[in-house]
């Protein structure tokens, strides 16, 4: 399995824009969606607000993210954990 770097939540909180590059977390998991906000489905206001944190308060009011496709898609972008 592959091995990726570590970062603290602090850090993934710095990547909150276009810009900066936009990191969010979803359990240990830390993703660089940064090349996906512009293709998100639902906007890319709507997935800039879960920028530099988790995406389990988001995604726990938008069901449409409970599909095993979105979890595959994401892992996609995975570039280190907590
Ligand atoms: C739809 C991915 C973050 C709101 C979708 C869909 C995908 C997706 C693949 C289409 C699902 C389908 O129809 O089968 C993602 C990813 C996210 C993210 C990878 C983070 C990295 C968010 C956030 C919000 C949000 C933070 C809200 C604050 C929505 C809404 C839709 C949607 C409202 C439905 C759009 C529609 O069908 O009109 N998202 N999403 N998403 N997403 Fe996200």
């Amino acid at each position: 399995a592959p091995r990726y770097p570590r970062y603290t939540r602090e850090e993934v909180g710095r990547h909150r824009s276009p810009q900066d590059r936009v990191w969010v977390t979803h359990g240990t998991d830390v993703f660089d969606v940064t090349d996906f906000v512009e293709l998100h489905p639902g906007g890319a206001d709507k997935i800039l607000l879960a920028a530099g944190g988790a995406l389990e308060p988001f995604w726990a009011l938008y069901a449409v993210h409970s599909q095993p496709h979105v979890l595959e898609l994401l892992r996609e972008y995975k570039v280190g954990e907590l």
